[in-house]
């Protein structure tokens, strides 16, 4: 008897599809899983043997092979236990053929036959909806994952018993328009519980615009931590399309847990300073996503920069350069998408209180701290911002301070203007304009362009900080809804273009 069912499994954030087939013959007793099984697959009919007795079935003295196709490909994870114990039942003639015939099949099995939630659900499923396949059986616990595919068929159990039974449960429905809200989560801190500071949250609404990464830089308690956690509040919403590949990467993950089936904020992730470079860009036996996907479109939040590992600041910079990350094995490779923003927070010296009398540190002290950080990573943050200390007139001003919502307005509408401008360019925000995109839409009016040239000479500009001034003066014409790149423009970018690597060494 022989037992055919589709099953998935993920390469990086994409499923493909995996033929399990089951066959039962005459022959020494024996279970066996040819198709370059990975070690939990091979696991896998220990739990199939011992689920399926715990739902009350015999498995017969017979020869038992299980070909996972296409063969040339590594399997790992434990979701091929559900197909094969159903590929076995199938050919014991315990299950209805018209169940599982067309229809993808994924799950882990528990010792006494219940169905376990697997990650990866929602790319497989997927892929399986693009390649014309209308059916699914999942775990219970990733149905909502499954469901987020329009026009996928989806059924959820909890046990192989259910499965046995018979009982085709109704179709899976989750609303979308529900679950897919893009108003402000009202829990997120917000920016109008920061007085004064108008210069740096400035900074974060320009960065929040055009996608611009930015480091801020200030005395210890100047509020750093403060204001780039209420970063997210003034970001602009996802786009549904945008919320499904960040959700990808989350299911891959394993993190779509407590009934998250669609992620619909910008993930913020803010990794602490002694974070690994495999935990940073991902990486595992099994290829796991890390903190720069899991931040994909949305903010990787360093904070005390200086202090994470250089070489581990090193690794970012292919991710920010490319927006994706491929890790390989000595089996597999796999590449995640990695388009983030970055925000950084530092101290401006090893004491923290540079400038203030109550700073000790020595000159090379200072320098030795900055050089921590390596100069091409500088050379990818635009923006520049010092955190000066608040004062004491501005902490006790009970006026409230403009809230996140309304500076989210303006960030919504020069990003609205970036999406019409660069619809037929690739890209999505002024941070990621090229050299050639940066002639076409950067247009300066003729006393701006006097100034930048003169701004090149007397502060001794590279051609990067000139390029990263163009951009945010491109983003900061848009939240004034100008086309075209005036004086004021450029002279406000210029105040935000900092130290660059050259001042550094
Ligand atoms: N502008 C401000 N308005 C209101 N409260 C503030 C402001 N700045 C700082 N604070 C208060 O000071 C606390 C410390 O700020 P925060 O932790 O953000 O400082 P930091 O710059 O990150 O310091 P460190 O360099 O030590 O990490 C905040 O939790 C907040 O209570
Ligand atoms: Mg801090």
């Amino acid at each position: 008897m022989l037992a055919k069912i589709l099953s998935g499994a993920v390469v990086g954030i994409n499923g493909y599809s995996v033929n399990v087939e089951v066959d039962i013959s005459n022959g020494f007793p024996c279970f066996e899983i040819v198709g370059l099984p990975g070690s939990a697959v091979k696991e896998s009919k220990e739990r199939v043997r011992t689920a399926i007795k715990n739902s009350g079935f015999e498995l017969p003295a017979k020869r038992i092979t299980v070909n996972l196709a296409p063969a040339d490909t590594k399997k790992e994870g434990p979701a091929f236990d559900l197909p094969i114990a159903l590929g076995v039942l199938s050919c014991m003639g315990k299950i209805k053929k018209e169940l599982i015939c067309d229809c993808l099949i994924i799950g882990e099995l528990s010792l006494d036959g219940s169905i376990k939630p697997v990650r990866g659900v929602l790319p497989i499923v997927y892929s399986a909806f693009k390649s014309g396949i209308k059916k699914c059986i999942v775990p219970y616990g990733n149905a909502d994952e499954a469901a987020l595919v329009k026009g996928m068929d989806v059924y959820s159990f909890n046990s192989i018993t259910e499965i046995i039974k018979g009982i085709i449960p109704e179709k899976h429905k989750i609303d979308i328009k529900k679950v897919f809200s893009s108003e402000n989560d009202l829990s997120s801190p917000d920016f109008s519980d920061v007085r004064g500071q108008e210069f740096v949250k400035r900074a974060m609404e320009i960065a929040a615009a055009g996608y611009h990464n930015i480091l801020l830089s200030g005395h210890p308690g100047s509020g750093k931590t403060m204001l780039a956690r209420r970063l997210p509040s003034i970001l602009p919403d996802l786009t549904f399309e945008e919320s499904i590949e960040i959700t990808k990467i989350y299911s891959v993950a394993g993190l779509l847990q407590n009934g998250i089936s669609l992620i619909t904020k910008r993930p913020f992730r803010s990794p602490h300073h002694t974070v690994s470079a495999a935990a940073l860009t991902g990486g595992g036996g099994i290829p796991k996503p890390g903190e720069v996907s899991l931040a994909h479109y949305g903010v990787l939040f360093l904070d005390e920069l200086p202090e994470f590992k250089r070489d581990v600041l090193e690794i970012l910079r292919q991710p920010m350069e490319d927006g994706n990350v491929t890790i390989s094995r000595v089996n597999s490779s796999a590449t995640y998408p990695s388009d983030f923003m970055l925000v950084a927070a530092m101290n401006p010296c090893p004491c923290g209180y540079l400038g203030d009398k109550k700073c000790h540190c020595s000159t090379s002290e200072i320098a030795k701290y900055k050089k921590k950080i390596s100069g091409p990573l500088l050379d990818r943050i635009d923006i520049y911002a010092d955190t000066p200390d608040v004062s004491y007139s501005d902490l006790i001003n009970s006026g409230k301070s403009e809230s996140s919502a309304d500076i989210k307005k303006r960030v919504a509408a020069a990003r609205a203007i970036q999406l019409q401008r660069y619809k037929s360019d690739g890209i999505f925000f002024n941070s990621r304009l090229t050299t050639p995109l940066m002639e076409k839409y950067c247009i300066l009016e003729k006393d701006a362009e006097f100034l930048l040239r003169e701004a090149f000479d007397s502060l001794g500009l590279s051609a990067r900080s000139y390029h990263k001034i163009l951009k945010v003066s491109r983003t900061i014409a848009d939240l004034e809804g100008n086309e075209i790149i005036s004086i004021n423009h450029l002279a406000e970018a210029l105040q935000y273009r900092g130290f660059n690597s050259q001042d550094m060494t």
